[in-house]
């Protein structure tokens, strides 16, 4: 049965990855001069860029180090690491095939912005534990892109973001 206990414990599993993922963005906007791209500026074969400037060493290897820092504190460092490290591979990942249909850096790509960390964060939790929860992962799923949306509009009621989505 779907009771908030079970709703609260998906929450929990997933918070490292949660907190990974945002963490470059505030990064971003206190160190805007020091962003180190993934893919060196790169191009694809087709000439767009590999992954794009939204994809930087610095969000990478900070948000997985807050990954791993949640986790330390939820009680387990190494699943705070393999979910913040998976969590910004899935976004990675999203960014590439992103490119490849030709959205620039920053367009909006739903569902997929709102759920590559989750899947990225499944996968190597699966990789690494060789466990794989299914009704976290649907309940996730489908709370993700909510909360996401939910945040936004907060955000943009409070005059942080310039759009409401
Ligand atoms: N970010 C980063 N490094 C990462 C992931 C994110 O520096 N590995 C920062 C970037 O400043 C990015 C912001 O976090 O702009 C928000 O991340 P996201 O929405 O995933 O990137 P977008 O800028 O929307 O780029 P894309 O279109 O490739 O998703
Ligand atoms: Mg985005």
């Amino acid at each position: 049965m779907l009771s908030i206990y079970v709703l609260v414990e998906a929450l929990l599993f997933i918070l490292p990855a949660y907190l990974a993922n945002i963490a470059p963005v505030f990064f971003h906007k206190i160190f805007s001069g020091y962003n180190f791209p993934i893919d060196f500026g790169r191009n694809f074969f087709d000439g767009k860029r590999i992954f794009g400037d939204g994809k930087t060493w610095n969000g990478l290897i900070l948000g997985t180090m807050i990954g791993g820092l949640v986790g330390y504190l939820e009680g387990n460092v190494n699943i705070g690491l393999v979910l913040g490290f998976g969590a910004l591979f899935g976004d990675l990942v999203k960014s590439f095939f992103k490119r490849r249909i030709g959205k620039v850096r920053g367009a909006s790509w739903f569902p997929f912005d709102q759920i590559d960390f989750i899947l990225g964060a499944f996968l190597f939790y699966y990789l690494f534990f060789r466990q794989f929860v299914l009704t976290h992962f649907f309940i996730l799923l489908i709370l993700t892109p909510i909360l996401h949306l939910a945040t936004n509009w907060l955000g943009f009621k409070l005059k942080l973001k310039k759009e409401p989505w």
